[in-house]
């Protein structure tokens, strides 16, 4: 089927630049350019578009006030940002209205992958069978409250550090949990951290994000409910920032620039909260799903497939879409058990949680988590995206953890 995609800048020349360059597309995909964000607009109220990839900063409307805007009244396009400020704050401007943030000049072929991943994860996210799963739930947790108020606050405006910080420590349980990872050895800060302001501080703005996102969410499941048989909180919590770490690494060795590093970690850390969910909602049958991964070594997604018929990688993933975190996030979440069913094509916080997760479960440090599952990192995954040779490399960064 034709994808109808919305091309919105201000500067001819730059439309100019991507019709050339996607011309070779133009069987799979139906194109149009506009000028403006009204112009932009207009079109979506008039016709039904898949996706909407928008210059940042334009004269009249911004491509952030554009998005927001064609977030609450077409909530199902796809909104993506293609901008030539690639600085920092532009992208945490953009978090929250855009699926996605891409750099200019972006290649048509990074445009052509970013699209097609984009679509391919959209389908598998609405396959009415997981929509229908997901919204039958008795218990979703919500997001986190302090996430959302320190999204709304860096939307709005510049916030320091020390204000997030601040705000944070509005939240005492979220403030006393913060503190006690990060005075564990796994932050390895080497001096005692006392409040949120001095973490914001040491941390730095994503990793604090990630923290108050994921802890929010753990902090919303009871302890009681999620049977101790099944696993601890504390040990899924930690082995999600060993993968997060592990990944994160991963990508700094590819030298991938820090907003996908920063992207590798959050995926990290959030990438099994799937597990909670089907664990709090259909606690009978998670006892069958436990069963078939440790006396018949069955692999754990293949087991809840079996059970439940879908996955912890699809749940987390559909709640994570909702909650309009970025796409390579939400990616990775999906398919981090099964990496080949993606569309990716190219080293992406997929492949680095992939192989994290791997290579974190095989240390068998996972705590009461589940057995060591009978799983190895997705070679033809790896070579698909030309990434196989790095694998080694990889392994021996997992050795340095294991060691510190
Ligand atoms: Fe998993
Ligand atoms: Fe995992």
């Amino acid at each position: 089927m034709k994808k109808f995609i919305l091309f919105v800048d201000d500067e001819p020349s730059v439309l100019q630049g991507l019709q050339r360059s996607l011309r070779g597309k133009r069987n799979e995909w139906d194109m149009e350019f506009v000028d403006s964000g009204e112009q932009a607009l207009k079109r979506v109220n008039e016709k039904k578009f898949d996706v909407i990839v928008t210059d940042m900063l334009m004269p009249a409307m911004n491509g952030a006030e554009l998005l927001e805007k064609v977030a609450a009244d077409h909530p199902e396009l796809v909104r993506i940002i293609l901008s030539g400020h690639s600085d920092e704050e532009m992208i945490i401007r953009s978090a929250g209205t855009a699926h996605q943030f891409l750099a200019k000049p972006c290649d048509a072929n990074t445009l052509k992958d970013t699209l097609n991943r984009a679509f391919a994860l959209k389908s598998f996210l609405n396959e009415d069978k997981l929509r229908a799963f997901v919204t039958g739930m008795t218990t979703l947790p919500s997001i986190p409250q302090t996430y959302q108020h320190i999204m709304n606050m860096l939307a709005s405006r510049e916030a320091s550090l020390y204000e997030i910080g601040d705000l944070i420590s509005t939240d005492p349980a979220m403030t006393a949990k913060i503190l006690q990872l990060v005075n564990s050895a796994f932050f390895g800060l080497g001096r005692h951290i006392s409040d949120s302001k001095e973490a914001a501080a040491l941390l730095g703005l994503d990793v604090l994000k990630a923290l108050v996102l994921s802890v929010g969410i753990f902090s919303q499941f009871d302890q009681q409910k999620v049977k101790d048989v099944v696993f601890s909180l504390d040990a899924l919590l930690n082995h999600s920032l060993m993968v997060a770490r592990l990944a994160e690494r991963i990508a700094q060795a590819e030298g991938v620039g820090k907003a996908m590093a920063d992207d590798c970690f959050l995926a990290g850390i959030l990438h099994d909260i799937g597990i909670l969910i089907l664990e709090q909602n259909f606690s009978e049958d998670y006892v069958k799903v436990r069963a078939l991964v440790e006396e018949q070594g069955m692999e754990l997604c293949l087991a809840e497939q079996q059970v439940l018929g879908t996955t912890h990688g699809a749940v987390g993933a559909y709640l994570l879409g909702l909650w309009s975190l970025a796409n390579p996030v939400v990616e990775a979440v999906a398919f981090h058990h099964q990496p080949i069913l993606s569309s990716s094509e190219q080293f992406s916080p997929l492949s680095a949680v992939h192989v994290a997760d791997v290579l974190v479960h095989q240390t068998g440090l996972t705590g009461s988590m589940f057995p060591p599952e009978a799983r190895s990192v997705d070679r033809e995954f790896l070579s698909r995206i030309g990434m196989l040779e790095r694998l080694e490399d990889w392994e021996k960064l997992q050795g340095q953890e294991i060691k510190e």
